[in-house]
């Protein structure tokens, strides 16, 4: 290919040649909405540093859902605030807990959304990790026992997928082999299979309360952010042990890595856009430094261009929205 023969501009001189040409789309189908359960009723607390979105009881959930599934949102994915932590996040296994009474208000309505909880510790414990602590480590085949059981906790209540991002070694067979044995053989597991150790989960861990508790830090069981052949290595051993799709987290600073998972295994590969990269974003653009929805449609399009299938992001109902008013 050669100037002048070739002028690429050609076919950019247009809205409709450009958009004839187009090579990937941002379709609602493929958003997956985070979202914070609190206790209690009527509670909707915006979380400082994620504008937007908020810490909500299972009543609120309720509402929002009804939203997110009128947009076309397919699913959303639950965080617990419960209302006691320990060193061992014992009120994860509590069927009364936050979790699985949010789901079971869900169930209780008509809504069809995909229901899929976020499998951890770090939500439940007074440390703030994603294990329990022995001897001064992450303990991890004790963690195992304590994940497996939370999960079947969440697929009794009624959960569709089961979503483990702790990242112990076997957890997605033990959660497997648990969710098997009690009959749960059709509820999927999407590994967060390649989670690195990130600053940007900074503003999730305000959402969840456990910014202040949080001591060192997660580098022992999360991911080298200058590692990606590991990521493969990763991934390779989650879908061994039974992961229906697999996750890459954080998004944007880590594409590289979608696309090289996509390329090697070829299954349904997510990214998650994590609360970091939202805030980035809203921040800027309450700022005035850049426009916010063009920022939002042009990191989410990175997702796809990469291989991804679908995006965990705060921004869903927002980009929904957008989808409806002016489809692509
Ligand atoms: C729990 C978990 C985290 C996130 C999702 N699940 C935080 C962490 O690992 O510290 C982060 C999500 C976000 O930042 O939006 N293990």
């Amino acid at each position: 290919m050669s100037f002048p023969l070739h002028r690429p501009r050609r076919l950019r001189r247009t809205e409709k040649l450009r958009n004839l040409v187009r090579e990937r789309e941002i379709n609602t189908a493929g958003f997956i909405y985070p979202m914070f359960v609190c206790p209690g009723t009527k509670v909707r607390k915006e979380v400082s540093s994620m504008p937007g979105i908020h810490q909500q009881s299972a009543d609120q959930i309720v509402e929002e859902c009804r939203e997110v599934e009128a947009l076309g949102i397919p699913g959303i994915i639950l965080f617990g605030l419960p209302e006691t932590k320990d060193p061992r996040g014992s009120s994860s296994l509590n069927a009364d807990g936050v979790v699985p009474k949010a789901i079971e208000a869900i169930r209780k309505t008509k809504l069809k959304l995909l229901v899929i909880t976020d499998v951890c510790l770090c939500e439940y414990t007074d440390h703030g990790h994603c294990g329990v602590i022995e001897d001064g480590e992450i303990a991890n085949d004790h963690t195992l026992e304590i994940l497996a059981e939370q999960a079947l906790t969440h697929a009794r209540a009624g959960a569709d997928i089961v979503a483990p991002s702790d990242m112990m070694d076997g957890r997605v067979g033990a959660i497997r082999a648990a969710l098997d044995q009690a009959g749960f053989l059709d509820v999927q597991i999407m590994a967060y299979a390649a989670k690195y150790a990130s600053a940007f989960y900074g503003p999730f861990r305000d959402a969840i309360g456990s910014a202040k508790a949080l001591t060192g830090d997660k580098r022992t069981y999360q991911m080298d952010s200058a590692n990606s052949d590991e990521a493969l290595r990763e991934v390779e051993l989650d879908i061994a042990e039974g992961a229906d799709m697999v996750m890459v987290k954080p998004g944007m600073p880590y594409l590289d890595v979608v696309r090289r998972v996509k390329e090697a295994f070829g299954m349904p590969t997510f990214a998650y856009q994590v609360s970091g990269e939202y805030s980035m974003i809203m921040a800027a653009a309450q700022n005035g430094w850049l426009d916010g929805e063009k920022a939002m449609m042009e990191s989410l399009i990175a997702f796809k261009r990469a291989g991804a299938c679908g995006v965990l992001t705060y921004f869903a109902p927002r980009v929904a929205e957008i989808l409806r008013r002016s489809p692509p």
